[in-house]
């Protein structure tokens, strides 16, 4: 068993049970990286400073590159007993490098180094969830272009409320990723302070330089309060109600593509390359991605209270609950990076039956607002039109009409004041220009939002 850095105050062994229950290297080690850079960093400024000599300095840098290499190459192996990814990588320095290497620790604490690692962890996965969401609003975009011009139903309650054009429904989806990618992106600015030097929890007395580490570590600036330095997560808090809202806008995505994909609407077929089968139903072809996309939602949203259930009630400062952070965080992040790859493909491949989705927008009377409408600008008060187109689609059903098949003497007896025109005002097509109004599904608004959904998407970086 390998020497505990406490064995100083602490006498006799770990109980096996509790290095078991109390280890985090299973899964911390993921921080790996961050901490060897955050560590390098801390060398070199020791150095600087003259805390510890330039010699050692060059040699703990020289270590700790040769240890991130072994890792890099599956070559290191992890100690179980030396609990957290931190402790691992020092005792093996100084196993390397001898005596320097037990002077890295110098004016540091594993909890301003954990606040540390997790904080340059997540500025750059939160870089790369940017960059993939980028790519889901890019297939979105292609989509609605693609389609510009075809007809669906739109829904409320999931009952047909109004004809729509497919590409505003699509660029509805746009939407709410677009406010994702956006959450992403201002989650940078309070990932840049670093709160290295805050040692466990009130700082060094050693004559350490906060700001040429942060600088180092590409931090814009520094944290003003080492306890709430040391016991501060919520940058991790919010990175997972970001996952989960994402996550929860991508299982309604997928839900649509669920139930578009059934025989009942048929407006979607998915690849199948995205789809499995039955091993007992052989006509059967799922959709299954969408469904675990759908149903990962629960991990993501379980991830978030998690997190928020251990920070509660915490007293100041440090506190090993702590640890329980980088589970959820890690992942809360796989999930999502999983999610939206697969609905990006999803979205890339999927076909839309528009022949189909235009015959069901004109079923269900979905101009019968459009009728009222008419009424109105004939000067018919909209309650007392919402009322006569009502009697008129009560009729319709009676007689198994569409609003367009109620022959015009029909429909006067409902009011004198609809005339011939009436049946250009309930069409589809007309409906859909009608709405044209900054946000509406009219061609040429939506041909706007999708020039300025372009630019906005050419402006965000890659990576
Ligand atoms: N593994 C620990 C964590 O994840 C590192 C900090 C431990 N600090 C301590 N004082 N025990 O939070």
């Amino acid at each position: 068993m390998t020497k505990k850095p406490w064995q100083g105050r602490l006498e006799g062994k770990t109980s096996i049970d509790l290095e078991r229950f109390s280890e985090s290297i299973s899964f911390d080690h993921r921080l790996y990286p961050y901490d060897i850079e955050g560590s390098i960093a801390h060398a070199r400024m020791l150095g600087e400073r003259g805390i510890i000599s330039e010699e050692d300095a060059r040699s703990i840098v020289g270590g700790l590159e040769r240890i991130r290499n072994m890792i890099d190459r599956k070559e290191f192996t992890w100690d179980p007993s030396l609990e957290d990814v931190h402790m691992n990588i020092e005792h093996a320095l100084t196993e390397m490098i001898g005596d320097a290497g037990a002077k890295l620790h110098t004016g540091r604490s594993r909890n301003d180094q954990v606040a540390l690692d997790l904080r340059i962890f997540l500025r750059e996965e939160v870089r790369g969830v940017a960059s993939l969401l980028k790519g889901l609003l890019g297939a979105l975009l292609n989509k609605a272009e693609a389609h510009f011009g075809s007809i669906a139903p739109g829904y409320t309650h999931l009952q047909r409320a109004q004809p729509i054009l497919i590409s505003h429904h699509l660029m509805a989806y746009f939407e709410m990723f677009r406010r994702d990618l956006e959450r992403f992106r201002a989650m940078t600015d309070r990932l840049s302070e670093s709160p290295l030097g805050s040692g466990a929890l009130a700082g060094t007395a050693l004559p350490i330089d906060r700001e040429s580490t942060a600088r180092e570590l590409g931090f814009s600036g520094l944290t003003r309060n080492s306890m709430d330095s040391v016991s501060d997560r919520d940058f991790a808090a919010e990175f997972l109600f970001a996952v989960a809202l994402c996550q929860i806008h991508l299982s309604r995505v997928a839900e649509e593509m669920v139930i578009w994909s059934t025989s009942e609407f048929a407006f979607v077929r998915l690849p199948d390359s995205y789809c499995t089968g039955s091993s007992m139903m052989p006509q059967k072809k799922n959709p299954d991605p969408a469904e675990l996309v759908r149903g990962k939602t629960g991990r993501a949203v379980g991830n978030l209270i998690s997190l928020l259930v251990t920070l509660k009630g915490l007293p100041m400062a440090y506190n090993r609950d702590l640890q329980e952070d980088k589970e959820p965080v890690f992942d809360s992040l796989d999930t999502l990076t999983g999610s939206i790859g697969i609905m990006t493909a999803l979205l890339t491949e999927v076909q839309f039956d528009t022949v189909r989705m235009e015959a069901a927008a004109a079923e269900g009377f979905s101009t019968a607002t459009d009728l009222a409408d008419y009424l109105v600008a004939r000067n018919v008060p909209f309650r007392q039109a919402h009322e006569i187109v009502g009697r008129i689609v009560k009729r319709c059903i009676e007689k198994s009409w569409e609003l367009q098949e109620m022959p015009l003497a029909e429909m006067r007896a409902f009011s004198e004041l609809i005339e011939s025109d009436v049946f250009e005002s309930i069409s589809l097509r007309s409906s859909i220009e009608g709405k044209d109004l900054p946000g509406g599904t009219a061609s040429g608004a939506v041909r706007n939002a999708i020039k300025e959904a372009r630019e906005y998407l050419d402006q965000i970086p890659d990576r």
